[in-house]
């Protein structure tokens, strides 16, 4: 959701620093946050990047709506083009099973979904890792109360993820305010999340993860297919709300994960009907079940419904999960992740090869 027109942000930057005009890769604000990724610098070697970033800063905080400005500068280096899986230095896989959440449209509860799933798996003794995949919406700083969270820290072993409620965490969120950010290397959004999945120490010493998720940015766009390409997903859960409007979309997520040969695992209705939080009678008020109707349709499990409930909504804004207390809520998302992880084992296909283009 654009709180506020990107190109707006585009032209002020261009207006007060024209300079940086053949840089600029992108910019987009999420609430209130503004990110924007600059090309490396030039060969002339002479820009002063703390000077450029500073400038940059400047002129958006100046702009009413931004909160906080990010800003991101891609490195020289490109990825040497690989043909196997990604894996950690010590050779091995991020975790045994790595699996997506999807939806095509925004807004539909990915990622609280994805947040309390992995809860869901954390209280059933699994090592737990997800990677927010969402970089100019980043969600699992406020859903995991890491909002005033340092940076991302690199160790001898790798970039060490941040821990909350017993998941391991990274997040393009954690860079926020941090002056030196890991440094991303190759195609933007991949990059950053191929890095996510190579490059940090997921293990710790803890031993191997269980389950990586990877909460999706929303659409079926580019970013979307890279990040389905790029990585090794085991599966995908698609999530969507009961609504027509919503299952389009969701039917466009599913198409895309198709097209890449990534099984997907099953759907997850969100939403599905308002449990009343004062008599704890459901109502359906999108008309529950059209998730369930459209997997039987398509063929592919339905894995559960989570209700709309304000409990959850104020859990997930005061960064804690649900599914790691009791109630409903919490038995709707263990219903549903151990639905998920049993057709997760059931879909355990060999890995493709996959080849990067340089
Ligand atoms: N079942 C639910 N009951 C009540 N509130 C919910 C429920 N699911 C999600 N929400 C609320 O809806 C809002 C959107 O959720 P969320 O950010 O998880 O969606 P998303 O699909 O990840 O969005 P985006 O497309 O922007 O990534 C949040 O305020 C969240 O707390
Ligand atoms: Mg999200």
């Amino acid at each position: 959701m654009a709180d506020q027109h990107s190109g707006a942000l585009r032209a002020e930057l261009l207006d007060k620093l024209p300079g940086i005009e053949e840089r600029l890769r992108a910019v987009e604000i999420r609430g209130g946050i503004a990110t924007v990724i600059l090309a490396p610098p030039g060969g002339s070697g002479g820009e002063d990047e703390q000077a450029i970033r500073l400038g940059v800063e400047e002129a958006l905080m100046a702009l009413e709506g931004v909160t906080r400005v990010r800003v991101i500068v891609e490195s020289e280096r490109k990825p040497a083009p690989q043909k196997s899986r990604p894996v950690q230095a010590s050779g091995k896989p991020p975790a045994r099973l790595i699996i997506a959440v999807a939806s095509g449209k925004g807004g539909v509860g990915k990622s609280t979904v994805a947040a309390n799933l992995a809860g869901a798996c954390v209280k059933q003794g699994l090592r737990t890792g997800l990677v927010d995949a969402d970089v100019f919406g980043p969600s699992a700083p406020r859903l995991f109360g890491l909002t005033d969270a340092p940076g991302l820290r690199k160790t001898d072993s790798g970039i060490e993820p941040l821990r909350a409620h017993g998941v391991k965490l990274v997040s393009t969120g954690f860079l926020v305010g941090d002056r030196e950010p890991v440094v991303w290397r190759g195609p933007m959004v991949t990059g950053a999340i191929r890095q996510f999945l190579t490059e940090v120490d997921w293990d710790g010493g803890d031993g191997p993860l269980d389950v990586l998720l990877i909460d999706m940015p929303p659409g079926t766009g580019d970013a979307q297919l890279a990040i389905a390409q790029g990585i090794p997903i085991s599966g995908a859960v698609i999530v969507s709300t009961p609504q027509t409007v919503a299952l389009d979309d969701a039917r466009k997520a599913m198409a895309l994960f198709e097209r890449t040969e990534i099984p997907v695992l099953g759907m997850i209705e969100n939403m599905s009907f308002f449990l009343c939080p004062h008599c704890g009678e459901g109502s359906e008020i999108f008309g529950r079940g059209g998730a369930r109707a459209e997997a039987e349709l398509m063929g592919i499990p339905f894995l559960g419904e989570i209700p709309l409930h304000p409990s959850l909504r104020e859990a997930s804004d005061a960064g804690r999960l649900v599914a790691l207390e009791d109630g409903p809520l919490a038995r709707a998302f263990a219903g549903a992740a151990v639905a998920m992880l049993r057709t997760a084992e059931t879909a355990n296909r060999p890995a493709p090869e996959i080849v990067f283009e340089d």
